[in-house]
């Protein structure tokens, strides 16, 4: 009999599922959408009964072709953080959870940097309070939801929502409750001196495990809607990012994890806790016991692209659409015959704000010295430097701590294009490598799941027989000479506009 290990990663867009088989070979995977509903501006919703029909959706495509789903012996979650799944005390949910891209706490986050003080918020907590944690929208439920938070009684993530779901027991592990601000990550342990200093009951918190830990079998009736054994193990599991990175195999410190997804991630395990809330870096635990990493989070790295694509790029996708080429590698074909620094054209990324390393919601976009001699083509390298720009200020923060880089794994959707892998190595000074991994976040579950059950003895061992990377791009040393005084410019832009940008984002309240 064999063995197959699944991962599920609860995403914002998609549930995905990938099925390895015991030497962590992809066998198969599965994917189902569903949809995130904004009932107004700022906010984000979405409804826990889609996750769990997007999972089963994509669990059946994944092990399709299994002749004995018996032989899927351990499953575990990678999924979206800080979303508030609120549950009564019958296990129901009791409104629909807020996500991780809601912004509609900005008046808890600055509550809880009064109440709490930012000294005892860098002691205990580590992190910038930022609208998408999950902190405030527990106080948002509290002020404004006066009936629904009197109902609360215990809170979950999502992917903790569906572990419970599978298994009827409430559990969290590290790497997600790291991103509640509700936890002390040096510790690992829930804060009593923030939960008590906010007036929340601790009882409403579920017990922390690592992210290996088994958490139990799968109940009868989640097995039957899976199609799966209930001697199927269920495994904690972890974090987007952090099964990200172990899907990619990036554990050690030395290592740096770019990823280009719709927001763009610079991740950089640590093996000490270091905190940088000012500068918007993210400290969390990572989904391998006793390790922690440092995060910076663009909000608009894709998406910016995703912008130019949907607003400028018409002919490329005219031709794409009767090709059936990919209007991105179109774009990219362009944007790459247009020198470096696209002739003096500086792009400023921040299209819906920024996070790391302007946590400034009233950010938004620049084209920095426009001309007529610029054209779309100019645009659409701008907008590939400027994300890549807003990579290295992540980059720089995090060296800035000292965390030794020796080597740069790519991975997202961005990662598919050399073009851009080289804008990358000619930025970060550093060859750039790659996994063959594409579904990074299920496959780091999936090995997760299978140290859970026993069939690796451990996160380095999942990760040293599953995953190899190989080199993409080696850094040109005249590219690296040129971007260098691009960055200067760039970096030198928000500070210079901080102010210009609060200004227009007041005219809007005016509106
Ligand atoms: C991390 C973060 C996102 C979400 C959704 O802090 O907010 O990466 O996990 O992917």
């Amino acid at each position: 009999m064999s063995t197959y290990l699944l991962g599920l990663d609860l995403g914002t867009s998609a549930a995905k599922a990938v099925l390895l088989d015991s030497d962590g070979k992809v066998v198969n995977t599965g994917k189902a959408s569903y949809p995130l509903s904004r009932p107004r501006k700022g906010w984000a919703e979405q409804d826990p009964e889609d996750w769990w029909g997007g999972l089963v959706k994509a669990t059946h495509s994944a092990t399709e072709n299994l002749g004995n789903k018996d032989e899927v012996k351990a499953l575990a979650l990678s999924g979206q953080m800080h979303g508030s799944v609120f549950l009564d005390s019958s296990g129901e949910v009791i409104r629909p959870p807020l996500l991780w891209n809601d912004t509609r706490t900005t008046a808890q986050c600055r509550e809880m940097e009064e109440v709490l003080g930012l000294d005892t918020l860098k002691s205990e907590v580590g992190n910038p309070i930022l609208e998408g944690f999950t902190a405030p929208k527990l106080l948002w439920l509290r002020e404004n939801e006066r009936n629904n938070f009197e109902r609360l009684a215990t809170l979950l993530l999502p992917k903790d929502y569906i572990v419970y779901r599978m298994t009827g027991r409430t559990v969290t592990e590290v790497s997600d409750a790291a991103g509640t601000v509700l936890f002390n990550v040096s510790e690992g342990t829930w804060s009593e001196e923030v939960l008590g200093g906010l007036d929340l009951d601790r009882s409403i918190l579920p017990p922390v495990l690592e992210s290996t830990d088994t958490v139990g079998k799968l109940n009868r009736q989640a097995a039957e809607e899976l199609g799966l054994s209930p001697d199927a193990v269920v495994v904690a599991g972890g974090a987007d990012n952090a099964c990200s990175a172990i899907g990619n195999g990036v554990l050690n410190e030395g290592q740096y994890l770019i990823s280009v997804g719709s927001s763009g991630v610079v991740l950089a395990p640590t093996e000490t806790m270091y905190s940088d809330p000012e500068d918007g870096l993210h400290s969390f635990n990572h989904a391998a016991p006793h390790r922690w990493y440092l995060m910076g989070v663009m909000l608009s790295a894709g998406l910016s692209l995703r912008w130019y694509r949907d607003k400028f790029a018409g002919p490329e996708r005219e031709v794409a659409f009767l090709t059936g080429d990919d209007p991105y590698d179109l774009i990219t074909a362009v944007a790459s015959r247009v020198p470096i620094g696209a002739e003096r054209l500086i792009f400023l990324p921040y299209l819906n704000g920024e996070r790391t390393p302007h946590a400034d919601p009233n950010a938004r976009g620049v084209l920095f010295g426009l001309s007529d001699e610029h054209g779309r083509e100019h645009l659409a390298r701008a907008v590939i430097e400027g994300i890549t720009f807003g990579l290295r200020d992540s980059m720089e923060l995090v060296s800035g701590f000292g965390v030794p880089r020796q080597e740069i794994r790519l991975t997202g959707g961005g990662s598919k294009s050399e073009f851009w892998a080289q804008v990358i190595a000619d930025n970060f000074d550093s060859p750039v490598n790659k996994t063959s991994v594409s579904e990074g976040p299920g496959f780091g579950a999936a090995l997760l799941a299978g140290v859970g059950a026993g069939i690796y003895a451990s996160v380095e061992e999942a990760v040293e027989i599953a995953v190899t990377a190989k080199k993409v791009a080696e850094p040109r040393e005249g590219a690296v000479k040129k971007y260098e005084k691009l960055y200067g410019i760039y970096k030198s832009l928000y500070d210079a506009l901080e102010d210009k940008f609060s200004s227009l984002a007041g005219l809007e309240a005016i509106k």
